[in-house]
């Protein structure tokens, strides 16, 4: 890690200011300067306070809260404790009640299959409200009860969500697995939660292509998988696959033997919601636990305030429900504000390049939330495709996942947004459950490259390797100083890694994990990772869990994974692979090697580049020596300090080995 820490300094100088437009401050929630200065002000002299007054002007208690913050037991926040909530009961039935029984929820566009115009579903609150009651009907016949954890693996499709809320309705503790990971990664964390159910698919549609779910959720039963005693098969491709008597269940018929009645059950604000695993630097991915009362809080609160919601807004995010984002904007956060969300099944290049700009056209889109890896791919593809539609219902941008860089940032603003359009780049994590840094769009200039500012009742600092507070653009790392009400409460079966991770680097703060500068107008620019994580395509992989994937392979001896930038996935995988003593390099191995990290993790996770060397860098205390591949991968030359290197001729060996 301390290799990185003298490589944070930040050359990006970024002098645009784009203020909001006189027509979007006008119509925002918040459009006066003077009222959010205030709400800042206040919110950062005393955070707790801020955080109770929205928990109860955003939420509906069955139990009131009396205590905002709990912090004796550090690092383990207790937020709103003695109240008691449902986050369905949020999300649906309240809305039912006011007034939006008949507003759409939901609207979703599938994939157009074999040349037929697409399929689309709405469902309204109470259309939503009642597939969920009757999926938690299911849930409890199936022998799910408070607490259970629940593993789904789906496409993105409506029943992702009803699947979601279903838990949350009979307090069960779901954890989405993206329908990208292998058998592997999803046995590795059906096994980890020790979940009693998964819910799956047939398949989905994507890029023409039915990817077959069941059959990856079968192989990943095949063995080993002790607590899971039934599966449910959502039926969406309608290809055929194998029904295990007594274990597997299709969805439809369980849901048409249920009835669109009962109450949700009300749960302690810590209550777990959620878990979602996500790349660390260790090879086993970290569970993060997310809790109820105060994780609802934080993306209800920060859902309205970023994206300016209004009822005729119709807000599309690009996620997937198998990240955080999908979960915080696309369902959680969305939902409770009585938002109508757009969800799109497929890819954005099928069957043409046409695809998101003629939904947008076509749905009327008003709110665009994506990730700058996407930007770039279309900025890639040329204009042509956008030119062509009408675009002028977009009314605001939004970006997450990774730094955007400013050419890509001012290409969304213009050819996008039309120039009308704020963009609010949000800064967060998995593990802060909600967005940090953004800006508010009604009264603050967006500068490209930067997350701009904290959060009302978030206090970021920037910090030396020391602890103290860094000054005015000096680069360091990003901590928080005070705990928030979206804030990870453990890592699943291993609270020592969640203390070690996140609380012990610098002393009394959240550390997480990104170096970033303060500018003196005190906007945050993130620059990245400060250890072994990388962002492919705003997807956090561990390099070390690319490295045991390889090794795993049995010609393989070592394996040293490291980024290099790269255009459009912002960085990009290279592994160096020592190949057992003996062993030919075959041609097409570099290929295989390739092949076997889709099939142990992912497609997501598989290198760009592999290249072979007799040895790699070591120190002489032996441990591989990345910034010199980093350098390697990246630059083709290595320029450091490389007098801890034990044996010279490695370098070179490398710099002349190719793929
Ligand atoms: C990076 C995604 C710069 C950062 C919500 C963070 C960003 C990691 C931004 C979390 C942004 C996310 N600007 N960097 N707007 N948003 N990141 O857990 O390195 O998938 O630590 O959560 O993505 O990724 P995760």
């Amino acid at each position: 890690m301390k290799d990185n820490n003298d490589t944070i300094t930040s050359t990006l100088t970024e002098e645009r200011r784009f203020a909001p437009p006189a027509a979007f401050a006008a119509r925002a929630q918040l459009g006066d300067p003077a009222q959010a200065q205030a709400l800042r002000e206040a919110a950062a002299s005393d955070p707790v306070a801020y955080w109770s007054d929205a928990a109860r002007q955003e939420l509906r208690w069955t139990k009131p809260f009396t205590q905002g913050l709990d912090w004796s037991r550090a690092p383990h926040a207790q937020w709103f404790a003695d109240g008691e909530l449902n986050v369905s009961d949020n999300c649906l039935d309240r809305h039912c009640e006011s007034g939006r029984l008949h507003k759409a929820a939901l609207i979703w566009e599938g994939e157009p299959v074999n040349g037929n115009e697409p399929e689309v579903r709405t469902l309204t609150y109470g259309q939503l409200r009642a597939q969920v009651q009757r999926a938690a009907q299911v849930l409890t016949r199936l022998g799910v009860q408070k607490g259970d954890r629940v593993a789904i693996y789906l496409p993105l499709i409506p029943e992702a969500a009803i699947a979601m809320l279903a838990c949350a309705r009979i307090g069960a503790v779901h954890s989405v697995i993206f329908g990208g990971f292998s058998a592997e990664s999803l046995r590795d964390r059906i096994n980890d939660a020790g979940a009693k159910l998964v819910i799956t698919a047939d398949g989905g549609w994507r890029r023409g292509q039915a990817l077959r779910l069941k059959d990856v959720v079968d192989e990943a039963l095949g063995h080993r998988t002790p607590t899971v005693t039934s599966v449910l098969v959502v039926q969406r491709t309608g290809h055929d696959v194998a029904m295990s008597a007594g274990r597997d269940h299709w969805w439809h018929e369980h849901m048409e033997a249920s009835k669109a009645t009962g109450t949700s059950v009300p749960v302690p604000a810590e209550h777990p919601l959620f878990i979602l695993y996500t790349s660390g630097t260790t090879g086993k991915p970290k569970g993060i636990l997310h809790t109820t009362g105060g994780y609802l809080t934080h993306v209800t609160r920060t859902f309205k305030q970023v994206f300016d919601i209004r009822d005729d807004d119709l807000y599309w995010c690009t996620a997937d429900v198998g990240w955080i984002t999908g979960h915080s904007y696309v369902v959680y956060g969305p939902l409770s504000a009585g938002a109508t969300v757009f969800l799109y099944e497929g890819a954005p290049a099928f069957p043409d390049k046409n695809r998101f700009w003629d939904i947008i056209e076509r749905h009327r889109i008003s709110i665009f939330y994506t990730a700058p890896t996407a930007l770039r791919t279309f900025m890639a593809w040329g204009e042509a495709p956008i030119l062509k539609h009408d675009l002028s219902s977009l009314r605001l941008l939004g970006t997450v996942g990774e730094p955007i860089n400013p050419a890509a940032w001012v290409w969304y603003h213009e050819v996008i947004g039309g120039g009308r359009c704020p963009i609010v780049d949000t800064w967060w994590q998995t593990e802060t459950g909600g967005i940090l840094i953004a800006p508010l769009p009604g009264v603050q200039a967006c500068v490209p490259g930067t997350a701009t500012l904290p959060l009302p009742g978030i206090l970021p600092d920037i910090v030396g390797p020391d602890g103290a507070s860094q000054p005015a653009n000096a680069g360091g790392l990003l901590v928080l100083k005070h705990p928030w009400p979206g804030m990870a409460r453990t890592i699943w079966g291993d609270d020592a890694r969640f203390k070690d991770t996140y609380f012990s680097r610098v002393p009394g703060s959240y550390f997480t994990g990104d170096g970033a500068r303060r500018d003196s107008d005190g906007n945050f620019w993130i620059m990245g990772r400060v250890d072994d994580v990388l962002n492919v395509s705003g997807h956090r992989i561990g390099t070390m869990e690319v490295e045991s994937a390889l090794v795993s392979h049995p010609l393989v001896a070592e394996a040293a994974v490291v980024g290099r930038p790269d255009l459009l996935t912002g960085q990009a995988l290279v592994a160096f692979v020592t190949l057992n003593l003996g062993t030919p390099q075959h041609p097409g191995l570099a290929e295989d090697l390739r092949q076997h990290v889709s099939r142990e993790i992912g497609a997501l996770a598989r290198p760009a580049e592999v290249r072979f060397a007799a040895a790699l860098p070591k120190t002489r205390s032996g441990k591989i020596m990345r910034r010199l591949l980093r350098e390697l991968a990246g630059q083709g030359t290595v320029s450091g300090d490389t007098s801890t290197l034990e044996d010279l001729s490695v370098l070179e060996a490398l710099r002349t080995a190719d793929e």
